[in-house]
């Protein structure tokens, strides 16, 4: 059998990467923050709903508990070194987009603003928070969204993966991007 135990469960959510990630901003234009966050996932087309699961540890955490809304931003692979600062240094104690070179940009619906370097990014609205072991799970509504002038190839919404490199975490600081554009299409 190829297949064998895995041992150590508590490490086991590296099994599933590598994974896209985003650097979720929140607070205020004038006062905001930016934190790296792997989890995250869609759960809804109709309303269209998008959640992150925040430790109640991070900043980000108390700050989207103040203001109600978060954005998800999607760097490019070649920005994954901001993707790791923001999720190696608290809010707290580092004003992150002035010392890691985020530009930050207003968003069109919500307070936190986003990250103008993105390849896209999502407005979101909290409309529930569920308690999720030792993370909280942050649902929102998305308001609005955002794309890179000339990265989309289908009007709704596909990326052109020949000019896209997105950054993904495949843990213990490495990070990834697709390297090989081949695409398998079914009908
Ligand atoms: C690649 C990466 C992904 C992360 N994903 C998450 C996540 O999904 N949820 C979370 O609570 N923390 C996550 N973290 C940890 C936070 O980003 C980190 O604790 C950060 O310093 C918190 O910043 P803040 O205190 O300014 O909010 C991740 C860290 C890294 C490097």
């Amino acid at each position: 059998m190829d297949l064998k135990p895995f041992k150590q469960v508590r490490y086991s959510y590296h099994l599933t990467y590598p994974k896209l990630t985003s650097i979720i901003t929140s607070g205020t234009y004038e006062k905001p923050n930016a934190m790296a966050a792997s989890w995250h996932t869609h759960l809804s087309f109709d309303p269209p709903l998008y959640c992150v699961s925040i430790s109640p540890k991070r900043y980000t955490y108390k700050l989207i508990r103040e203001y109600g809304d978060y954005a998800v931003n999607f760097l490019p692979f070649e920005l994954s070194e901001k993707v790791w600062l923001t999720g190696s240094f608290s809010g707290k104690e580092v004003d992150k987009f002035k010392e890691f070179g985020l530009e930050k940009m207003r968003a069109a619906k919500i307070n936190a603003p986003i990250i103008a370097q993105s390849l896209t990014a999502l407005e979101c609205k909290v409309i529930n928070v569920v308690k999720t072991g030792d993370h909280y799970l942050f649902i929102g509504e998305i308001v609005y969204a955002w794309a890179k002038e000339g990265i989309l190839v289908s009007a709704g919404g596909l990326l052109d993966i020949k000019k896209v490199r997105p950054s993904y975490y495949l843990g213990e600081g490495k990070f990834v991007t697709l390297s090989d554009s081949e695409i398998l299409e079914f009908q």
